[in-house]
């Protein structure tokens, strides 16, 4: 099945029970046994596993072409998950541009935890290879990376990766399944904040892990999940399963206003540079447009001047909204090395901008204004 088709029936069924055609929302939090002691219908305790949850892990898996997904409370708990499963003394190789929140946690929690951890240019392959070590156990690549959009070459690194030993992660948040299919090229495990396109409304938090195979590191993301418990409750669920059924078109125009913007912002004398892999100008233009079948719904530009440059034309913009997180309707803008922290590497005239499903017309007049 086609994407499309996937995302509207993938881990989707009619109820045996009721004949409801939508998803229901199971909120049950335990299971009946049977008399013998089993639990036949699947489920024992909504921690470890519950329809709706159940519903949604199916979906993520069908629509990456994995083995199985597990779901979590958001991207980070996601992303910890993975983290967690790895002994002390265990090497992990991340991205130096990765998300901030994923380089936080590794820093502030998983090294003091006994996690030895190199962060490199993931666009580098020499500077991968030689950070490898008889240790790694995973390569985390984050491509299209939060804020620069630079693109990492996700077949190369998964096969340094393999070679050494190590299991390819690939944060694929930003492109989503529609744009770029991590399993194909190599990848091991792939990582989502569900928060962002999948969800798409704004309005809730999630994340899952998928695994390519349903092997050792998979089980141990499950125990991680069943017993630390940082699950999606069953409603949180159903919203991103909906947020789901429209996720292909939503990239698409994502990605066609996207696109348009940065030819605008390319063109305006006060905007310098606009960074975008569907721009030719972008480094990683050409892996793009090899890796991707489009080019996303995120751009960052850097406005002429300093931070208060930067921060006086987030401040005039009337449709955009200026807010931290990204991939919903509405577009949101940040100056994102104050959200970033001191120790950021984000320019200080930086804006990232989520191009929303409003007309491409309309947020150019927007932003031209602001500019103007
Ligand atoms: C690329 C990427 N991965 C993971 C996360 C973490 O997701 P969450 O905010 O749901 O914890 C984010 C959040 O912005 C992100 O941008």
């Amino acid at each position: 099945m086609r994407i499309e088709t996937l995302a509207v029936h993938a881990g989707r069924r009619v109820d045996p029970a009721t004949g409801a055609v939508g998803t229901p929302i199971h909120l049950s939090t335990t299971f009946e046994r049977d008399p013998d002691g089993t639990f036949p219908r699947g489920h024992l305790y909504a921690r470890n596993s519950n329809p709706t949850r159940a519903a949604l892990e199916e979906c993520l898996r069908d629509l990456e072409g994995g083995a199985a997904a597990a779901a979590f409370g958001s991207g980070s708990a996601a992303t910890a998950a993975i983290f967690q499963t790895l002994l002390p003394g265990a090497h992990v190789i991340a991205p130096a541009d990765a998300y901030h929140g994923t380089q936080r946690l590794l820093r502030d929690t998983f090294i003091p935890w006994g996690l030895a951890a190199t962060f490199v240019d993931m666009t580098d392959l020499a500077a991968v290879k030689a950070a490898l070590r008889p240790t790694t156990r995973l390569v985390w690549v984050e491509t299209p990376s939060n804020p620069l959009w630079k693109i990492s070459d996700v077949r190369a690194v998964a096969a340094l990766a393999r070679a050494a030993g190590a299991r390819c992660v690939v944060d694929n948040t930003t492109a989503t399944p529609v744009l770029q299919r991590p399993f194909a090229l190599g990848a091991d495990l792939i990582v989502h904040a569900t928060t962002k396109y999948l969800g798409g409304h704004g309005d809730v938090m999630g994340g899952a892990v998928v695994a390519r195979v349903e092997d050792e590191v998979f089980a141990g993301i499950r125990r991680v999940q069943a017993a630390a418990g940082a699950v999606p409750s069953p409603f949180d669920c159903w919203l991103v399963l909906r947020g789901i059924e429209t996720l292909p078109w939503r990239m698409r125009a994502h990605s066609d206003s996207a696109m348009r913007i940065a030819d605008f912002l390319v063109r305006h004398p006060r905007v310098e540079p606009v960074h975008y892999p569907g721009l030719t100008t972008h480094a990683g233009h050409v892996l793009a447009q090899h890796q991707m079948s489009a080019f996303g719904g995120m751009l960052s530009f850097q406005v002429q001047g300093d931070r208060d440059a930067a921060m006086d034309v987030a401040a005039r913009l009337r449709i955009i909204t200026r807010a931290t997180s990204f991939g919903g309707n509405e577009s949101l803008i940040e100056h994102r090395a104050s959200i970033e922290g001191p120790d950021t590497r984000t320019p200080d005239n930086l804006l990232r901008l989520s191009v929303g499903l409003e007309h491409p017309d309309d947020l150019i007049e927007d932003l031209a204004q602001a500019l103007d």
